[in-house]
């Protein structure tokens, strides 16, 4: 359990940053900041595991930065980053522990620093890597299997975002021959356009789900089992496997072929785990040890960097700075890479379904705001769409840009051109125009932080995916939300099990008069 610390908004840090805010924080001009110190980009830049990251361009200086990891200090972060890895049940409301974390430590390093509950650790550690082998080995045997050309992912949230992410942005590195299609939706037209697409006989079906109750992803399955049954396909077992912690329930729906995970990895930290086989699948055994190798440094870094050189703690403080302080609403991710077209909704869902949250761990409420918005689409396409707000709109919006370094599969002309904008982008968010007319001015002085990456591989994915896991750690820790838990997806989930059977037999029964009216409406007969 978190120990009882002194909540953030009465620590004596908070309130030395509310008044440095207000003294300088609030005009402080990133330009002028520059100019004073020739020494900034170096000051606020640093290396990481597998990636290096500029924060010279956001609203601090080192008396905020100083304050900040002070702050950091009196909440009890790096107790709390300790309780996780030592496989604490950090997750209260759930009484559970968060160690996906483990699920990248090689089986032979030691799982945690901190003494407590070693031999559990020691023994998760075990069991994942019984686990990952097993689906490693069946990833390389679906892998040499020619006849198997179309493997199907049906899961959502957690279950879909991770692997179709990691697999679309390490396309370079997919066994030529294999089409990888992600199922999420219960909208039937999205597995119906996938189904159109196949044969039975080459096609395996992954059912990913945690919890294998998940109405989206049982329909799902459902409908692709009666499907391939419809087609004359019989082996089950060949055809079908569950990726879940709950393996009694993939055996009930005819499933036999199962890999598991724990109650210990949250759905929105399992890529790491079985979830993750369609990467496996994709990129092959070595290549998926990579990217836990890549996400493991990562997590060395965040339990044993300084604080002030920790990339995690830099990036989730900032992020409290801008929220708490500024009074930023979102942020904007913005890659510029196509293959990393699906990280804004992969970090969507870590961000906002992990700090999503108005009370803390205790379930008191709390008075100051917590998680931001999230959002963002691939560079250079945002340019043509939102970019005008970020350049000229009232609210100002951090971005933070991830760049590639080189690219293997572009082509003549086109990566430097890519690589100008991005720069590009962050200069002139920086830096303004001066214009007399007022529609061409641009008044600058908008922060952006600056993730590069020498190449994108499976270890520097890896790391990338960690380092924003832990920088939300971070920020939930400050917050003093459990970061693990989603009661916020339940009552939805309530309310439409209700309106499926109303929406059958027309009751309206109790209902508001703006469901009742829509439901009268979307009558059928
Ligand atoms: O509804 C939210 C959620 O529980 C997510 O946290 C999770 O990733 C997703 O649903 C899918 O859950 P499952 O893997 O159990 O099907």
């Amino acid at each position: 359990m978190r120990e009882a610390l002194i909540r953030c908004d009465r620590t004596p840090a908070w309130a030395a940053l509310r008044a440095l805010y207000a003294a300088n924080g609030r005009t402080f001009d990133l330009r002028e900041a520059f100019a004073a110190n020739p020494r900034r980009f170096t000051d606020f830049s640093q290396d990481a595991p597998h990636l290096f990251a500029d924060l010279s361009k956001n609203l601090i200086d080192a008396q905020t930065q100083t304050l900040l990891l002070k702050l950091a200090l009196q909440c009890g972060l790096e107790g709390h980053r300790d309780a996780m890895f030592a496989g604490e049940k950090i997750n209260s409301t759930e009484n559970r522990a968060a160690m996906h974390f483990l699920l990248r430590n090689p089986a032979s390093a030691h799982a945690g620093r901190a003494p407590a509950a070693p031999e559990n650790i020691a023994n998760e550690l075990a069991r994942m890597h019984e686990t990952l082998n097993a689906m490693l080995a069946y990833a390389e045997q679906v892998r040499q299997d020619a006849a198997m050309t179309d493997i199907v992912n049906i899961g959502i949230g957690g279950s879909d975002l991770g692997p179709q992410m990691a697999v679309l942005a390490l396309d370079e590195f997919r066994l030529s021959g294999k089409r990888i299609h992600f199922v999420s939706n219960i909208d039937g037209q999205e597995l119906a356009a996938v189904l159109a697409q196949l044969k039975p006989q080459n096609t395996l079906f992954l059912i990913a789900s945690k919890t294998f109750t998940t109405t989206e992803t049982m329909t799902n399955a459902g409908s692709a089992k009666h499907w391939f049954e419809a087609q004359g396909g019989t082996d089950i077992a060949r055809h079908f496997a569950a990726l879940t912690t709950n393996v009694a329930a993939a055996n009930d729906f005819g499933i036999s072929t199962t890999f598991g995970f724990w109650d210990w990895v949250g759905g929105r930290y399992s890529l790491w785990s079985a979830i993750g086989l369609p990467l496996a699948i994709a990129i092959g055994a070595q290549g998926f040890r990579d990217f836990l190798g890549g996400a493991h440094a990562m997590d060395d870094h965040f339990r044993s960097a300084p604080l002030a050189q920790n990339l995690p703690v830099r990036l989730g403080l900032l992020d409290v700075w801008y929220r708490n302080f500024h009074g930023f609403t979102s942020r904007s991710i913005a890659p510029y890479s196509s293959a990393l077209r699906r990280l804004p909704a992969y970090l969507q869902q870590l961000e906002m379904e992990s700090n999503g949250k108005r009370v803390d761990a205790d379930g008191q409420v709390l008075p100051f705001a917590t998680a931001p918005v999230l959002w963002g689409e691939p560079g250079t396409n945002g340019q043509h769409a939102y970019f005008q707000m970020l350049h000229q709109g009232t609210e100002v919006v951090p971005v933070e840009f991830v760049a590639i370094k080189r690219v293997a599969r572009s082509l003549p002309g086109h990566h430097n051109k890519l690589l100008a904008n991005v720069l590009a982008q962050a200069q002139a968010l920086m830096q303004g125009k001066d214009d007399v007319g007022g529609h061409k001015h641009f008044t600058g002085n908008r922060p952006s932080t600056f993730l590069l990456l020498e190449a994108l591989t499976p270890a520097s994915l890896g790391a990338l995916i960690a380092l924003q896991e832990h920088r939300v750690f971070v920020s939930g820790a400050i917050w003093g939300i459990n970061s693990f838990d989603q009661w916020g997806v339940e009552l939805g989930k309530v309310l439409a099990s209700d309106i499926e059977q109303r929406l059958q037999s027309g009751d309206a029964v109790g209902l508001d008069a703006s469901t009742a009216g829509l439901l009268q409406r979307l009558q059928l007969s």
